[in-house]
């Protein structure tokens, strides 16, 4: 019958034979009043003579009581002076063998030769003769030795005294014991009953409901505990702040490829070849493969974009809406990237579009190397050059990992998350800027903005943005932003009068504030405390 659940043995394997230990239990209930499990059942683990007696006690066929003895166990030290004898009847027995010892013989050396010396003197087993030890006696009796052996087999002292005295020798060390007294329970039975668990359909209609033996709910055992995956605090942070770009207008850059090229990550941005920051010092280059092709468009990043680009476009289209790739496609094939590459060149070498340019020869394979992607900004700058297929007023942001090859301390490690957002419309002005970084950081709980000049390869002017942090009681800097360089903008193809703001930060900083950590290490990397991930609440940004 569905529901139901008959005697369940449990199984248990000794001298290689199988017994089932809750038969034996109420075979022992049976004929005896009181069951001491540990004279009854010496040999088997207290564990499962528990497991045994609660299967049996949930039934109520048997009841039992807990018993908690002191015992006295031998040490290891204990237990070698069990069978091999004491240190002073180890030190006699050795001067008698040799009928004289020298004080200087290496079995008198060690700390428990010393003890044994010290004790057989005062037993008056040995004495002093000139720099040699004798013996006085010919036979002892090494009390030591058989006090240990009794207490080995009756796992207590008579004498308390005594038991104090071998434990403060380190001989024997106390040991909690525990053990039941089982006797027969109100339901008392020599066989498990069936208990029913469920209740069926047939049960009701045969009214055998009534009289079926329910098994009692056991409103003391514990749920089993629910493990589900959780997010990390970086993420729940991520997410907040992925709501409020959404919530200001903003589509998501997909920012997968940790791998990029020179080209994107430091050319588009005017990053000059020689620049420290493109130095092994601090950034990651890949050697495996050695180069990547010229500058080209990557479908899988194009799909992504033309998945999200133009949503609304694309619903109030009455037509069939092409597919994602169909218009991805036709976007990339506007695009001409050897163009691009030539005057992203023509600016580093020359000077182009307004710049008088870095006046360098520029060198192919610096744009060709694989890097870890030091910023974010690299995928904004693809993005922006597929904006010139259909230039038009748009926002986009990321908020990925970016690395760096920094020294690792207490608040840097070697990879961070960038959140980093980008605005392009027509005639925009640094004052803009200024007002939408304020909005923006305001609904993460951040009000009072300052602003300091700065310097970015790629923008032109660039600010540093800082806010007052109470806990420091300073201005801390919490971003960079800037507005992109015509000259990288127009090399892309876009038109003149199209402006871009930019700005970056990173996640991790308002992450540590708001989960209080103040290493890194904590947060991120080998050392972070699962439990921490887990048991962390989500986190609200005190938002406007
Ligand atoms: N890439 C910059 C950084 O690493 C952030 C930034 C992005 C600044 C866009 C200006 C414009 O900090």
């Amino acid at each position: 019958m569905p529901g139901t659940r008959g005697p369940v043995p449990i199984p248990l394997h000794i001298n290689g034979g199988q017994r089932d230990l809750t038969a034996e239990i109420l075979e022992a209930v049976d004929q005896e009043a009181e069951v001491g499990t540990s004279t009854k059942f010496p040999q088997i683990p207290q564990a499962e003579i528990k497991a045994a007696l609660d299967r049996l006690a949930s039934r109520s066929m048997v009841e039992y009581d807990t018993k908690d003895r002191e015992e006295v166990a031998l040490t290891k030290e204990g237990e070698e002076i069990a069978s091999a004898g004491s240190h002073e009847y180890k030190v006699w027995d050795a001067v008698r063998q040799a009928g004289r010892l020298s004080l200087k013989d290496p079995s008198l050396a060690g700390a428990n030769a010393k003890i044994g010396q010290g004790n057989a003197f005062k037993l008056k087993w040995v004495k002093k003769d000139g720099d040699a030890l004798v013996s006085l006696t010919d036979s002892v009796q090494d009390a030591t030795r058989e006090q240990l052996q009794c207490a080995k087999e009756n796992r207590t002292f008579q004498d308390p005294k005594v038991q104090k005295d071998f434990m403060k020798r380190k001989l024997v060390v106390p040991q909690k014991v525990i053990s039941y007294v089982a006797r027969k329970g109100p339901k008392w039975a020599m066989e498990m009953p069936v208990e029913v668990t469920d209740l069926t359909a047939e049960m009701i209609a045969d009214g055998s409901w009534q009289t079926a033996n329910w098994k009692p709910y056991n409103y003391k055992a514990e749920g089993a505990q629910l493990s589900g995956g959780a997010f990390h605090p970086l993420m729940k942070v991520r997410q907040e702040f992925r709501e409020i770009f959404f919530n200001m207008g903003f589509t998501e850059m997909p920012t997968q490829r940790f791998v990029d090229t020179g080209f994107w990550n430091f050319d588009t941005l005017f990053v000059p070849q020689q620049h420290p920051a493109r130095d092994l010092q601090d950034t990651f280059y890949v050697s495996d493969p050695p180069e990547a092709g010229p500058p080209g468009p990557d479908p899988a990043t194009d799909e992504a974009l033309a998945q999200m680009d133009d949503q609304d476009e694309q619903d109030e289209n009455d037509s069939a809406p092409a597919s994602a790739a169909t218009r991805a496609k036709d976007i990339s094939s506007k695009l001409d990237y050897q163009q691009y590459f030539n005057n992203v060149r023509s600016v580093h070498q020359d000077g182009a579009f307004g710049s008088i340019g870095y006046r360098y020869p520029y060198n192919d394979a610096e744009t060709k190397r694989l890097v870890l992607r030091t910023h974010t900004t690299a995928v904004s700058a693809y993005v922006l050059h597929r904006l010139a297929a259909n230039p038009r007023p748009c926002r986009y942001f990321s908020i990925d990992r970016v690395f760096r090859n920094e020294t690792v301390d207490a608040t840097h490690l070697a990879e961070f998350h960038q959140i980093e957002g980008v605005i392009a419309d027509f005639g925009l002005t640094l004052g803009g800027l200024q007002a939408f970084l304020k909005r923006f950081f305001r609904k993460i709980g951040v009000p009072d903005l300052k602003f300091k000049p700065a310097y970015n390869p790629y923008t032109e002017p660039s600010m540093e943005v800082y806010a007052w942090h109470a806990g420091l009681n300073k201005l801390v800097e919490i971003g960079n932003s800037g507005m992109f360089r015509p000259e990288m903008l127009q090399a892309m193809g876009l038109p003149e009068d199209l402006r871009c703001y930019g700005f970056g930060l990173s996640l991790e900083r308002p992450t540590m504030i708001k989960y209080g950590i103040s290493n890194i290490r904590e947060l991120l990397g080998h050392k972070v405390d699962l439990g921490f991930i887990e048991g962390n609440p989500a986190v609200r940004l005190d938002r406007e």
